[in-house]
């Protein structure tokens, strides 16, 4: 079916996305259209707003804008931000992520802000000549393709890769990343369509997990730090296609009312790669086995440590 026809694309559609877009150490910043370096050297604060998957990707850009580019970001729903009074601070620039262009509330939100004193504003969007795209100041197009399935998939990869992009580049403008820390950022850039086909080689293990899944009603899905909206977005992958109830959230919460649900006949998906919050996901994945909750954890290829967990 097309979804998974889709999601098999994802490393030829990456490749387009990041296509002349990339030097040999550097983003070229004339990705995001020919003003963009103009208002990137001045840009101070980004508001991102979008609908669904394309909220969860930007959920994972704010920390990337922070922590990479030094500029504060916030994100918000569009369906919320276009009706309520929202204080634009100097020099933001609105950013929305749609992968059709043409979502009700995410265009409304961006028609809002075009007369509410923000700087700028930029569509990253896979439907060229769609209404987001005509009415935005800048434009990225993502070039996953058409994308048939009703659940986003290549679309939301691609806007992570163009996201990751736009914060190299707001970064470099703004002076606060360094060229070595740019030419690393291109380097992963430039892997990824080889470390996606990696992960889609891991099919039949993933297929042996789904049986075990498939008869569940219930599931928690946790990370931390830019792994939340990841744990989010699979929360709402799940829901929308399986039809199991899940839930996304910051494991650091978990104590604070979903593990009183937590025993053998709810899943818990943890996205626990060996980053800064390694650590603290193992806390939480010993407690939601301590529970008897059975634990699929989503790690580093070649790291052992999680199979060690008592
Ligand atoms: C939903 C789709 O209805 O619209 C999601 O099922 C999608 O997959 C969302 O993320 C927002 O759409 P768009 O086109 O604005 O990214």
């Amino acid at each position: 079916h097309y979804m998974l026809k889709e999601i098999y694309e994802q490393p030829k559609a990456i490749t387009n996305t990041l296509e002349g877009r990339l030097g040999t150490d550097h983003v070229v910043v004339e990705s995001f259209g020919n003003g963009a370096r103009a208002i990137f050297d001045q840009v101070e604060h980004v508001q991102i707003v979008a609908c669904g998957t394309s909220y969860n990707s930007g959920m994972v850009a704010r920390y990337w804008f922070e922590e990479i580019a030094g500029v504060s970001c916030d994100v918000e729903i569009a369906s919320e931000f276009r009706y309520r009074k929202s204080v634009v601070r100097p020099n933001s620039l609105l950013v929305t992520l749609s992968q059709s262009g043409e979502t009700a509330d995410t265009l409304a939100a961006l028609r809002l802000a075009k007369e509410s004193g923000y700087m700028s504003s930029l569509a990253i969007c896979n439907v060229p000549g769609s209404s987001l795209v005509r009415e935005s100041d800048l434009a990225f197009m993502t070039r996953a393709g058409a994308e048939i399935g009703v659940a986003s998939t290549k679309a939301f990869t691609t806007q992570l890769a163009g996201l990751l992009m736009l914060v190299a580049s707001v970064g470099h403008c703004r002076g606060h990343l360094s060229a070595a820390a740019e030419a690393e950022l291109v380097k992963a850039l430039q892997a990824l369509p080889l470390r996606i086909k990696e992960s889609l080689a891991l099919a039949k293990d993933i297929e042996a997990l789904a049986e075990e899944f498939a008869d569940k009603h219930h599931s928690l899905f946790l990370g931390r730090g830019s792994q939340y909206p990841i744990a989010m977005e699979g929360a709402l992958k799940l829901k929308e296609i399986s039809y199991i109830h899940a839930e996304g959230y910051p494991a650091g919460e978990m104590k604070h009312g979903p593990i009183a649900l937590i025993d053998e006949r709810m899943p818990v998906v943890a996205i626990a790669p060996h980053d800064h919050v390694f650590e603290k996901m193992q806390g939480n994945i010993q407690e939601a086995k301590a529970r008897g909750g059975a634990v699929i954890a989503i790690t580093t290829a070649g790291d052992d440590t999680l199979w060690r967990l008592p």
